[in-house]
């Protein structure tokens, strides 16, 4: 097993109605609070209301339209004006990852003097940031328990991961049945990010035992509980054990004893969303078992058989590759049985761009050997073709 250090500082509050202790979390924090939220689904289920009401002893000011794939402008930018022309004590984010990324951002930018861009993509350190307490709607990227935010930057096509462990949130509140109103496609994107999360830290090498076990149980959760979330959306079960599983799903705890995670299906996927704007979890879906297709090999063989025999239950009684390609099957079916687009066609992107997005994510280094799987920028192109 690896060496290694963890540190978590952000406190989980999770079940039904936990969101009534807002006021008690948020008062040690200070009284100027930044509510941020999305396009206007917080309205629709109550919680804005909700919110307004808990915190009537506190000074609100909103950052309102937040899109998915958080623009740095204007949300980023329009919030950390916000925070430093008012004096802003603690940010509340209220809604999905797309909306909490973006507050890490202007958490980041509010305590920094110069272009927040800068602090973004690490030209200048953060040295400081305001404390972020979340509300999480929709369960998917993990953002509630990790200390990163993907933020897009539409003139350049750059979809960056910012991240810093004083972005990680202070407390985050988990309550499932916020998440019964999340419609189909974002449930079913949801569980995709999710799901891929887990497998950019189950495929490295070497592995640690404990961490795979973890790693596999997430999996099936996942698998078991979507099919019902998607027929009863109200289910509060299977929304929670979604829910648990997200969160678990991107803070590093599931490399823990591992080789390096390199996140390569993620590298690629921010591509396709930062130049098509799609949702992030059907990129993800689409690519991933066109990935495992391009990367299984003689030395990745084993992990794909561990991940076929103990996630799919497929049996140990055949050659291993075969066990190999039925695990990758497997993995796209059941992205299809969600009701995923599978194709880039499908979301509306053609081939015209694949060579320009292929030399574009070759440039954050995916083809380093330390890696479990080093991608070319021909392999990355091939990814993507197979994909269309
Ligand atoms: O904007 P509103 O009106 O709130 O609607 C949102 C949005 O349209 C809606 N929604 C959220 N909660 C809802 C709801 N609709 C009904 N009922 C509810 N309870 O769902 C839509 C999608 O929301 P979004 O926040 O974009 O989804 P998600 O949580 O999947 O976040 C995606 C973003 O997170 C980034 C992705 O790249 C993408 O930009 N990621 C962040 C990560 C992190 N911070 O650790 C890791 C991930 O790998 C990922 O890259
Ligand atoms: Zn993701």
């Amino acid at each position: 097993m690896e060496n290694f250090e963890y540190c978590n500082p952000t406190r989980l509050i999770f079940g039904k109605d936990v969101v009534n202790g807002l006021a008690d979390v948020l008062r040690p924090l200070g009284k100027k609070v930044l509510l941020a939220y999305g396009g206007g689904s917080i309205k629709r289920s109550g919680l804005y209301d909700k919110v307004r009401e808990l915190l009537k002893d506190f000074e609100i000011f909103e950052l309102c339209g937040i899109e998915p794939n958080p623009k740095y402008d204007p949300s980023v930018l329009e919030g950390v004006r916000i925070c430093k022309e008012e004096g802003i004590d603690v940010i509340l984010s209220v809604g999905g990852g797309s909306v909490l990324d973006c507050c890490k951002a202007i958490a980041g930018g509010a305590k920094y003097v110069g272009e927040t861009w800068d602090v973004i993509i690490g030209k200048a350190e953060t040295k400081a940031a305001l404390p972020i307490v979340d509300i999480m709607t929709l369960a998917a990227t993990g953002s509630e328990y990790d200390w990163g935010g993907v933020i897009s930057r539409t003139e350049t096509n750059d979809k960056l991961c910012y991240m810093h462990p004083m972005l990680a949130p202070v407390c985050s509140f988990l309550d499932p049945t916020y998440t019964f109103t999340v419609n189909a496609k974002h449930t079913a994107a949801g569980v995709a990010d999710a799901f891929n999360h887990i497998l950019e830290q189950y495929f490295t090498s070497p592995n640690s035992f404990v961490t795979d076990g973890i790693c596999e149980t997430l999996l099936k959760s996942l698998m078991k509980y979507a099919p019902i979330a998607l027929r009863e959306p109200d289910n509060y079960e299977a929304r929670a054990e979604i829910m648990y599983a997200c969160t678990f799903g991107c803070n590093g705890s599931l490399a823990l004893g591992a080789g390096i995670a390199n996140w390569p299906m993620h590298s690629i996927e921010h591509a396709l969303s930062a130049y098509y704007d799609i949702t992030h979890g059907e990129g993800l879906a689409m690519i991933t078992p066109n990935w495992m297709k391009q990367v299984l090999n003689e030395k990745t063989l084993h992990r794909f058989v561990k991940y076929g025999i103990n996630v799919f239950g497929i049996s140990s009684n055949q050659p291993d590759m075969d066990i190999a390609n039925k695990a990758i099957i497997k993995t796209a079916d059941f992205f299809k049985s969600l009701g995923i687009p599978m194709s880039l066609r499908e979301v509306g992107i053609d081939e015209s761009r694949l060579g320009e997005m292929a030399h574009h994510i070759s440039l954050e280094g995916l083809d380093n050997p330390a890696f479990f799987a080093p991608l070319s920028e021909a392999e990355i192109l091939e990814i993507l073709k197979a994909t269309l």
